[in-house]
Formats: C-alpha cells, structure tokens, sequence
C-alpha cells in the first residue's frame, strides 16, 4: 500500500506536476521586499530540514543523520565518509549501498535513493547547522551557489526533481521520514518569488 502510493506520488512529480506551469516565474521587481522576505524564511525551513541539510554538509565530508527518524542529530553510521570527492571513491562508494532507482527506497531504515548518483553536495552548498544570514548569502552568491542566478536556482530544482533527483525524494522520503515541509512546487515557487523581489536577506543586507 505504501509503496504504491509512493510510486503514484512521484509519477505526478516527475510528470506533470512541475512541467505544465506549476512553477510561475513572477516579473523581476513585481514581488515586494516584505514577500521576498517571508518567502526566503519558508526556504529556510526547507534547505535546514534534515531531508536536505544531511547531505549539505561541511568540509569534514561526513553525512549526518539527523531528524526525528534519526533521535539524537549523529555523523552518518558505519564510518561513512565522502572524502574530497563528496561521493566515497577514496573509501566506500555512496552508491554501495544508495543505488540508483526511481523506485524510491521506503522500506524503513533501509538506505534511501534517487533517479541520480548519491552523493554530498558541493562543499560550498554547506547548510547543515548554518545561520539565515550564512545561508541567505551563499544562496544568492554566484562563486558558492554553482554560478546561478535566481532563474538559473529555480531551473536547477526543475531539472533534479523531473530527474527523481534529491529535490523530488526530499517531499517523499518514505520509510517513516520526515518530509521537508511545505511542498516541491511551493519551494520551487518561493525561490522564484524571492529572486524577483531581488533576493532580500533577513538582516536587510
Ligand atoms: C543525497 C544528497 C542530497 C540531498 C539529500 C539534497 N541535496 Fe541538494 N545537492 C546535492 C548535490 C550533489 C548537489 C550538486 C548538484 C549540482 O549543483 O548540479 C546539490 C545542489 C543543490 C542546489 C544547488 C545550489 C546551491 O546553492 O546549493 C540546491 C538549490 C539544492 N541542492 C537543494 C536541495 C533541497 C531543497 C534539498 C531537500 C529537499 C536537497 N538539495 C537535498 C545533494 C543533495
Ligand atoms: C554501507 C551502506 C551505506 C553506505 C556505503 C552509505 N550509506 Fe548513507 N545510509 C545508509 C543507510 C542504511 C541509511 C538509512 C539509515 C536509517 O534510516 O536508519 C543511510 C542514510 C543516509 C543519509 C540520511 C538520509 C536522510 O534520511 O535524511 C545520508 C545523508 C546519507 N546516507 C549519505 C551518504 C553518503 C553521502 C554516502 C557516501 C559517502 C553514504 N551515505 C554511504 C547506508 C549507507
């Protein structure tokens, strides 16, 4: 039964959900400063979630476990490390164990997977444990952010979730996971409706 639900769920997220104007982009400056501000606070609670934050992690390049699933926040079991490579090559690979599918994993505490690699994030994208002010600059920061503009931000959530990527599992975790809150289209929308009020960060900066 699960399982089935889990399967009709990301069929309308890879399909249709986000691909037929889901996502609207707001005119550049049509937003005020005050949205752009509430909106960027929703982003917050999403990129700090554990779904999203236990693979934005630091340059020690340990995974966290982290989340009411998890109990007590604690570095990744079994002495996993990613290495400088963010996806295990110099010791044991990511996809040992996380492998490819599209089929999310929701079988409880087995280890879960996506349509793409598992691995870390970029160092740069370091959210785990981080300030609003920290994150707020580093989201809007071309040289930390993989060279994105506001668009090029929300075509990046667009493309890994229509990949069944980490954006789509974030919102269908399964096996007793959290989900991230708010939903994949409300995300991908708030990025949009915080670049057009031109990317206001919370002390005013
Ligand atoms: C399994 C690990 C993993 C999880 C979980 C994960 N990400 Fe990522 N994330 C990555 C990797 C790897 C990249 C680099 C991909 C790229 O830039 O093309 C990335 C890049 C990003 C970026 C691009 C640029 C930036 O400034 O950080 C965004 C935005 C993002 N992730 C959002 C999310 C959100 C939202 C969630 C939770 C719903 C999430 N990620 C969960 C691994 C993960
Ligand atoms: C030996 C198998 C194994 C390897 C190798 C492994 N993992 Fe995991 N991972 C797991 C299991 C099992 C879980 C889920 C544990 C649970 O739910 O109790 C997990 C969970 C996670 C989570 C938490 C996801 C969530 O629920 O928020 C992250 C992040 C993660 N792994 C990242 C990595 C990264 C990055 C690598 C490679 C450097 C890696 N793992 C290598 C077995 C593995």
């Amino acid at each position: 039964m699960q399982k089935g639900f889990a399967i009709v769920a990301l069929a309308s997220i890879a399909g249709t959900a986000l691909a037929e104007g889901s996502v609207i982009l707001p005119e550049e400056g049509s937003i005020s400063r005050s949205e752009g501000q509430a909106a960027f606070e929703r982003i917050y609670e999403v990129v700090t979630h554990p779904r999203c934050a236990n693979c934005h992690v630091g340059d020690d390049n340990i995974p966290m476990w982290s989340g009411p699933s998890y109990g007590a926040p604690q570095p990744h079991g079994m002495n996993i490390n990613a290495g400088e490579s963010r996806i295990g090559a110099e010791f044991l690979p990511c996809q040992t164990c996380h492998v490819v599918s599209d089929d999310f994993n929701t079988a409880p505490h087995a280890a879960p997977r996506f349509g793409i690699a598992w691995q870390l994030a970029p160092v740069e994208f370091e959210w785990f444990g981080k300030s609003r002010a920290e994150i707020c600059a580093q989201l809007k920061d071309p040289e930390r952010n993989g060279g994105r503009d506001w668009r090029g931000m929300v075509e990046h959530l667009e493309h890994d979730a229509s990949l069944n990527g980490p954006v789509a599992w974030g919102w269908s975790p399964g096996a007793g996971r959290e989900p991230a809150p708010y939903s994949l289209d409300g995300h991908i929308n708030d990025m949009a409706l915080w670049g057009a009020a031109g990317q206001p960060c919370p002390s005013g900066e």
